[in-house]
């Protein structure tokens, strides 16, 4: 036992050693249990400068990819700022909520500019306020908590920001990579593919919000399955918004009247939808 625990110990000193952990304490505790604290390097210098390159430092963009990825045994170098220190601490709240901080996103395509962040967000709070907010029969003084499952740059979630309540921001996996602007705001987010089941159990949502995602889910999934997984996650009494083209509206439409939901069509792009209590007769009569 006790030659297994040198070795195992020798082991992590040559691990640590290799990948530039730093031993910042090791001590023993009350009942004699070895602990070891280690720090992770604030710059490069010690990554570049090792004998051997191993294990190997990642080579080219393959640390990027967000979804899917197995497991890798390279190491990833930490972005540097362009002064070549770590990265900096975003602005302060709650300043940084309507800012695209410009080391957010490593994609310089036109799509991430801040000419388009900055008119997604005037027109969800444009929305929010002169749509969602008045013309929708949805009771907002009676929802916790909400989420955008085509989240985007954030906007719908920051337009919410002074009502009590919270938004989990679901960046889908083939839309642009957009969560790490979502963070620099200080929203909360996660990444998600809508055609497999959404990992919540048991927590359960008071409204769930999608904008224009429909059309490429059903590409690849069927929108019965897309329609149960939003009845499980919402709460009875509670809201689903679709916002799409009138064609997958009535798509959708026609799905959740099946399942006894009440629901409007607004403005030929908009469904609001709210649970009910009925639920399919288990007993097969
Ligand atoms: C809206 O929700 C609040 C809080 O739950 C409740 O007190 C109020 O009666 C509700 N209003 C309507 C019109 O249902
Ligand atoms: C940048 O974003 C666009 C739009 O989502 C995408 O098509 C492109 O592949 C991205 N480029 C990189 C380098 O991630």
């Amino acid at each position: 036992m006790l030659i297994r625990c040198v070795q195992l110990l020798a082991a992590m000193v040559t691990l640590t050693k290799s990948i530039c952990w730093r031993t910042v304490v090791k001590s023993k505790d009350i009942n004699r249990i070895g602990v070891v604290i280690y720090q992770k390097p604030t710059s490069n210098s010690c990554y570049t400068e090792r004998k051997n390159n191993e294990p190997p430092l990642c080579s080219g963009s393959n640390g990027h990819s967000p979804w899917y990825t197995p497991l890798d045994s390279c190491l990833l170098l930490p972005a540097l700022s362009k002064s070549g220190a770590g990265n900096s601490w975003p602005i302060s709240w709650p300043e940084r909520l309507n800012i695209r901080s410009s080391t957010s996103s490593e994609n310089s395509s036109t799509w991430f500019s801040q000419e388009n962040f900055d008119s997604d967000t005037k027109n969800w709070n444009g929305l929010i306020s002169e749509v969602y907010s008045s013309e929708f029969a949805v009771n907002w003084s009676s929802i916790r908590n909400v989420m955008d499952m085509n989240a985007g740059f954030g906007g719908f979630a920051a337009s919410l920001i002074d009502r009590p309540l919270w938004v989990m921001n679901v960046v889908p996996f083939d839309q642009p990579d957009t969560l790490p602007i979502i963070f620099n705001r200080g929203l909360i987010g996660v990444y998600h593919d809508w055609c497999e089941s959404f990992n919540t159990y048991p927590r359960t949502y008071d409204l769930l919000h999608m904008s224009y995602l429909l059309q490429s889910l059903a590409n690849r999934c069927d929108i019965i399955e897309i329609a149960a997984e939003i009845d499980r996650i919402l709460r009875p009494g509670r809201w689903f918004v679709l916002q799409d083209n009138i064609g997958m509206i009535r798509k959708m439409d026609r799905v959740l009247r099946s399942l006894h939901y009440k629901t409007a069509i607004m403005r030929r792009q908009f469904l609001v939808a709210r649970k009910s209590f009925w639920r399919p007769d288990s007993t097969g009569s």
